[in-house]
């Protein structure tokens, strides 16, 4: 296996909504990154990164579940096989499920469960599992996307809403902000984005921008350099409080 001279980015939840829209820009402007899109189904990843592979992109799909340690493990030994190593991790797979069951279907723990798993033990599994390959890395990259639904220091319009899937996202950011102390010496960088309320399956495309726009600030943290920042949590206007 000869050492890849690209970039090599993995994004989770890459087959739709932000996730394939961090894809697709990445791509399409930086030449020197190869993007894994992954996806918990193969056919579905399969049919969005056939969609930017039509355009000429450098692009592969590949399986991962970030719900299930073996699916994170096999992507690993994937990406381990083909490339030795990972420079970017796009933490970006993830769900809100709180108003999408019928009222007393579920408990609330289960409800808990079932958002925490993805959203929060998802990504913190998927970055150990492939801190080895990150740390062959020249400037490793984590990328959590994140919410500014998670932020104690941001009035909101929805006040009271979500408290599950808001909760995992201030989850969320104690992890990033946890590993990026942990890897610092090590110029690993580590930050959060904020995508916007945008119109996606997740909201059942109630947001408000374009879906596109979410891809911004991912893109610019995924491509940071030796001198880029760690442990911050932004959106494309700039810094986001805690
Ligand atoms: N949309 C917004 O307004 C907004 C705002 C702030 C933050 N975010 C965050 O942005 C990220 C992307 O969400 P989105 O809005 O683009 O929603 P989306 O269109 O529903 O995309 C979510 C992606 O995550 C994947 N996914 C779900 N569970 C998974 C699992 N167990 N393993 C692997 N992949 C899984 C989905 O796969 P399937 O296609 O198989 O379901 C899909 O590809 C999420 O972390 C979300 O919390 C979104």
């Amino acid at each position: 296996m000869a050492a890849p001279k690209s970039n090599i980015v993995l994004i989770t939840g890459a087959n739709q909504g932000i996730g394939f829209e961090i894809a697709k820009k990445l791509a399409k402007e930086y030449p020197g990154y190869h993007v894994l899109m992954g996806s918990r189904n193969a056919e579905r990843g399969q049919a969005a990164a056939d969609k930017l592979l039509a355009e000429g992109l450098s692009v592969e799909p590949i399986t991962i579940d970030v719900t299930v340690d073996s699916s994170i493990t096999a992507a690993a030994e994937t990406v381990k096989s083909k490339y030795g190593r990972l420079d970017v991790l796009v933490n970006n797979a993830g769900i809100e499920v709180e108003t999408k069951y019928p009222q007393g279907s579920k408990t609330i723990r289960e409800v808990l469960q079932e958002t925490y798993d993805t959203n929060v033990f998802g990504a913190m599994q998927t970055l150990e599992t492939f801190a080895p390959l990150l740390e062959k890395a020249e400037v490793p990259r984590v990328v959590f996307v994140s919410s500014h639904l998670g932020c104690f220091g941001k009035p909101d319009n929805f006040p009271g809403q979500w408290p599950v899937y808001r909760s995992s996202k201030t989850a969320l950011n104690m992890l990033l902000l946890s590993y990026s102390h942990l890897y610092k010496e090590k110029g690993w960088k580590i930050n959060a984005t904020c995508p916007g309320y945008l119109a996606t399956n997740l909201n059942n495309y109630s947001g408000y921008g374009s879906v596109d726009t979410g891809a911004i600030n991912a893109v610019r943290l995924a491509t940071l350099g030796k001198d880029g920042e760690t442990g911050t949590f932004s959106e494309k206007e700039g810094p986001l409080p805690w």
